[in-house]
């Protein structure tokens, strides 16, 4: 039978090859390494290996980037002289495979190839990044002549030449050192931000060889030469070490002390240690999607990818929009971690979730600096964050490489619902996990703070008698600078009726928490009574002849335009019409009031205000961001438009997989991952929380036979299981 936990590469040539290198991304929440071929010292950036939290800003660039550690992976390799790789002047590659299996997080490349002197060699690479020791990366070279016996010569180290596609370098001059005959050892800082990063590596072997030392400056190396006898399998063995100085200990000494804990282990206990841990991370995680093995993969693929992304043991970093799997969008936090990545976290890894939401309690002064500067009180957490909690989004794109035209970027200024979305995030964490300690010592102080935040942001309309918040950006973004977005006001809304129920809560239970923050915050009866009064007259657009909400000011005055005419096309629609142009169209970028039902449901309006909603803005959805098919999905399934709710997750889970934004060559598009598990879980199987804890109303299109899931309540699990239109439930 097919194993749904493995991912074949299927896509080839020179294009597609950055694409398999981030599907084949692997990771332990510390270090994300993309899947480039180990041979390949003529890639364009070595661009492999990120590490969280490293981030530098480069005079001349826009904002800080993620600065790429050293690329560990390489081998170079050669038979008789013939040198293993694409040069078909050296031979030829018979036959090839490479698979990702997502249940040991591991990566393994089969290749058959014939030197052009005629000997034929089998290699596999397997490489893992540690789950159990996270600053222990593993890589183990198998090789048997099959034909011949020819003269192998292999040597690999630690190459520092690696940059960014922008060219920037983000280290001082590399130190390089070598602690032992067979391993080398690198240590540099960043430029600007000034971490430290030092990696060590020793190449291992069970040939009947010495280690020579190569010490090239930039790439230090060791290497092997030995006579292959036909028929016997060798082994060579890269053990990396890799620490920082955000860690707090010394990274050099750290990365050796890792280097020498592999050894001590062992291919072997590495990987069994590894793959017990990864048995039990999906013992609660998986996810069983009988009936299309496409999507169940998927579905797999998906939660792998946030899983190796999420940080276990840091609480100081979070997941950027393409997790550690590319140089897209820098790294940077946006919303997409909390209302699409930590959801999944929450319910399946609450301990992962928490972190998630700890780097944003930990951010809180970068928010408080971001409303003061801009006149407002409380906490206004920035668009896109990186390490130090400031706004890092960058004012304008980098020239364009043929018009050298720049785009004005609004979104820092102006996309200001990431406050409430955080609250929201909160919210789910705190009534599935019951963690009351986190939400009396951390939770509440973000929401309340947010809260003061809105209250102050609002702004009154005398003439219309009601509080409105004008210039901004909503969930779409190709309409900028737009008066009353219907998620952004109605989110406000929810988020300042939440805080009250807050601190109620907190000043029942915790009277001192609630007295201390009472006194920090000046949150007072006065304040109270004003947070109530905007709930009661924030305005939320609505078009009471249409039954419908409105999503900004103005949004059916813009020019009607048929956006089902442009299909198919993986380029958006302002890629065709222009930027400034489709701002004056009625498209939508991606889900905006549908995202918000998606969110609150029937707290937004009764089930035929949301048909209705659901009529007149599906068919305007451009789906340019990739946030945006799942989040149809998801509400469609729970309109029991299951056709159309079919063929949008069938959208989502081709996004990466099938390349079908034409970017994944930037990352993982992890929005887009944890939404696809949304869909399946709120959407399609309707899980909702009760008073007798959670439930589900399922809705599953047909062809689907069974789907299952397990999640936390309240610390205990609950094993979900829909077959043939019967429901059960397990608990425990
Ligand atoms: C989307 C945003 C998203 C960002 C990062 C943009 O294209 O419109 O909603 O946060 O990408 O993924």
């Amino acid at each position: 039978m097919e194993d749904h936990f493995l991912i074949r590469e299927h896509l080839a040539g020179p294009d597609q090859a950055a694409v398999s290198e981030t599907l084949f991304t692997i990771g332990n929440g510390y270090v994300g390494v993309r899947g480039l071929l180990e041979e390949d010292d003529a890639h364009p950036t070595l661009d492999s290996t990120r590490v969280h939290g490293l981030f530098n800003f480069i005079e001349g660039g826009v904002s800080p980037d993620l600065a790429p550690a050293p690329h560990w992976l390489g081998l170079t390799i050669e038979f008789d002289g013939y040198r293993f790789g694409a040069d078909t002047s050296q031979g030829r590659v018979l036959g090839a495979e490479r698979i990702l299996n997502v249940r040991d997080a591991t990566l393994t490349r089969r290749v058959l190839w014939q030197t052009a002197g005629g000997s034929v060699i089998r290699l596999t690479f397997e490489r893992f990044a540690s789950a159990v020791d996270q600053h222990v990366l593993v890589l183990r070279l198998s090789v048997m002549a099959l034909h011949g016996e020819p003269q192998m010569h292999i040597s690999g180290g630690i190459d520092t030449r690696v940059s960014l596609a922008s060219g920037f370098q983000h280290w001082e001059p590399w130190e390089t050192g070598s602690p032992a005959p067979d391993a080398v050892w690198v240590r540099s800082r960043t430029l600007q931000s000034g971490y430290e990063l030092a990696m060590a590596a020793a190449l291992v072997t069970d040939l009947d060889a010495a280690p020579a030392l190569l010490a090239d400056g930039a790439h230090p190396q060791v290497a092997y030469s030995a006579q292959l006898a036909q028929g016997q399998t060798i082994t060579i063995t890269k053990l990396v070490g890799l620490s920082t100085s955000r860690e707090g200990g010394n990274p050099l000494a750290d990365a050796l002390a890792a280097l020498e804990r592999a050894r001590q282990a062992g291919y072997d206990a590495l990987y069994y240690a590894h793959r017990a841990h990864w048995e039990r991370v999906w013992e609660d995680s998986d996810v069983v999607l009988e009936g299309d093995p496409f999507l169940q993969r998927a579905l797999r693929f998906c939660l792998y990818h946030i899983l190796i992304a999420a940080p276990p043991h840091d609480n100081q970093v979070s997941i950027g929009a393409k997790t550690l799997s590319g140089a897209g969008y820098r790294a940077h936090v946006f919303w997409d971690t909390e209302l699409f990545m930590v959801q999944p976290l929450t319910l399946t890894q609450p301990h992962l979730a928490r972190n998630l939401l700890m780097y944003r309690y930990h951010r809180l002064p970068g928010a408080r600096a971001k409303a003061k500067a801009n006149g407002f009180e409380g906490a206004m957490f920035p668009w896109e964050s990186a390490d130090t909690g400031e706004e890092v989004t960058p004012q304008w794109t980098p020239p364009d490489p043929v018009t050298g035209k720049r785009i004005r970027i609004w979104t820092g200024e102006l996309e200001q619902h990431l406050t409430s979305d955080i609250a929201y995030a909160i919210m789910q964490y705190w009534h599935w996990t019951g963690d009351d300690a986190f939400m009396r010592d951390y939770g509440a102080e973000i929401v309340l703070d947010g809260a003061r935040f809105w209250a102050s942001r609002v702004e009154w309309n005398a003439a219309e008698n009601r509080y409105e918040i004008n210039h901004v950006i909503g969930p779409d973004e190709y309409h900028e600078d737009v008066n009353n977005n219907v998620f952004t006001n109605t989110m406000a809304r929810w988020h300042l009726d939440t805080a009250r129920q807050v601190w109620d809560w907190l000043s029942d239970r915790h009277p001192e928490q609630a007295a201390a923050l009472g006194r920090t915050l000046s949150i007072d009866t006065a304040a109270l009574d004003r947070w109530q009064t905007i709930i009661d007259r924030i305005y939320i657009p609505f078009d009471d002849e249409r039954q419908i909400h409105i999503q900004f000011d103005g949004f059916f005055d813009l020019e009607p335009v048929d956006v089902l005419e442009y299909q198919p096309r993986i380029v958006s629609l302002p890629g065709i019409l222009g930027h400034e142009e489709s701002a004056h169209l009625r498209v939508i970028k991606q889900a905006d009031v549908v995202m918000l039902m998606a969110l609150l449901g029937e707290q937004v309006a009764d089930q035929s205000v949301q048909r209705n909603n659901w009529e007149t803005y599906y068919p305007l959805a451009d789906h340019g961001s990739s946030l945006s098919p799942a989040m149809h999905a998801w509400v469609a399934a729970r309109l029991g438009r299951l056709d159309l709710a079919g063929e949008l997750f069938e959208h989502a889970a081709e996004i990466d997989l099938r390349d079908n934004k034409g970017n994944s060559r930037d990352g993982i598009h992890g929005a887009s991952c944890g939404g696809l598990w949304q869909a399946l879980v709120f959407g399609f199987a309707g899980l909702h929380l009760t008073p007798d804890g959670p439930m589900l109303d399922p809705h599953l299109p047909p062809g689907w036979e069974r789907v299952q899931f397990a999640v936390y309540y309240q610390g205990e699990r609950h094993t979900f299981k829909i077959e043939g239109g019967d429901v059960s439930i397990e608990r425990g």
